[in-house]
């Protein structure tokens, strides 16, 4: 372990690899401008937490003794609010699941560029000061950026091709304070839920993107899925994460989301179209979803839209009561289930930018 001289008055950065050479080529890159410290397991990291306070913590995810993730698990005992980078050379969906669950802030793939890592723990540690609107927003896009890296959307070669459309537009979105609030809000309920949320904006945004709509309606239908699921914030979180089947009345608890939302999203001021969309996300067309079984005259376009991207998020993610479907495993079992239930014409559109 090693510690850089004249730290004082400089922010804290303690850098974790079981390859020294690493740890020694950060240090060098890196002891100008922040009191490094070093660590080359889990173990020895987590005593250096317990005796003292780290603005930013940089560590490999495979090591001996104590691995990155259940390092980062014990650092949250520690110090809940620090900000921690994950760096590893098997970024598996999994890994990067475990770290954002965990609230790493930012996930480097090995081999990585000097520059690179560089920039990262500028920018975290400059956010982390900063804890204004626009940190907030940066950690959003930050957290957007992840799951569309690691989440399987398709084929990646031609979503790359309508991300810089679907970026623009977060960031008009994000440019209303409430949208932001409310996002964090459900991030500090539950972040599953809250990826959820995000991956359910994600998948509209590029479904809209693809068929050139227009940017009002792109702006519009995303952020209806961002926010479809504000609701569940109102509902008993054990009931939620429920791995065991739902007693009838619980069942009725979780249904009342929808009520919730379009609550909360009106006395935000939010349009009754964005409203309509988290009261109506569960409708079926043919009568069977709640609140109100409508059918499919009384469901609107943006809610049968955004209920096929819940649909399928739904599917492709793990629950705590089952496990998660591939994107071809999912949209077979929504033509195998939901006929006559969902808008086939989106599930179209969704198919084609998976399957192509
Ligand atoms: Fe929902
Ligand atoms: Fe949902």
């Amino acid at each position: 372990m090693q510690q850089s001289s004249a730290g004082a008055g400089k922010k804290k950065l303690l850098i974790v690899d079981d390859e020294k050479y690493i740890t020694q080529l950060l240090t060098e890159l890196l002891e100008n401008e922040y009191a490094v410290e070093t660590a080359n397991d889990g173990i020895q990291a987590f005593n250096k937490l317990k005796s003292d306070s780290f603005d930013l913590m940089l560590t490999d995810i495979s090591m001996p003794n104590l691995d990155g993730i259940e390092l980062l698990r014990l650092a949250r005992t520690q110090l809940p609010e620090m900000n921690v980078v994950m760096m590893s050379g098997l970024a598996t969906t999994e890994n990067v699941i475990d770290a954002l669950n965990l609230g790493a802030c930012h996930f480097i793939k090995k081999p990585f560029k000097i520059d690179d890592v560089n920039n990262i723990i500028k920018q975290k540690m400059n956010a982390a000061a900063a804890g204004d609107g626009a940190s907030e927003v940066d950690a959003i896009m930050t957290d957007i950026n992840y799951l569309i890296l690691s989440n399987n959307y398709g084929r990646m070669t031609d979503i790359k091709k309508v991300l810089p459309n679907c970026t623009q537009s977060y960031y008009e979105i994000f440019k209303d304070a409430r949208v932001v609030k409310n996002l964090l809000k459900i991030k500090q309920f539950d972040d599953a839920i809250y990826r959820h949320s995000l991956d359910v904006g994600i998948i509209a945004s590029i479904i809209c993107a693809f068929k050139h709509v227009k940017v009002g309606l792109l702006n519009a239908i995303t952020l209806s899925g961002f926010l479809h699921d504000i609701g569940k914030i109102n509902v008993d979180y054990n009931i939620l994460n429920k791995s065991e089947k739902l007693s009838a009345e619980e069942f009725e608890q979780i249904k009342l989301h929808t009520f919730y939302g379009h609550n909360i999203l009106l006395e935000e001021g939010f349009k009754e179209e964005v409203a309509e969309v988290a009261f109506k996300h569960h409708e079926k067309l043919d009568g069977t979803g709640y609140p109100r079984g409508y059918t499919e005259y009384g469901i609107d376009t943006a809610s049968q839209f955004i209920s096929v991207c819940d649909i399928y998020s739904a599917l492709t993610e793990k629950r705590p009561y089952r496990k998660k479907l591939t994107p071809q495993e999912a949209l077979e079992l929504m033509h195998k289930d939901f006929v006559g239930k969902i808008n086939f014409d989106v599930v179209k559109l969704l198919k084609l930018f998976i399957e192509g």
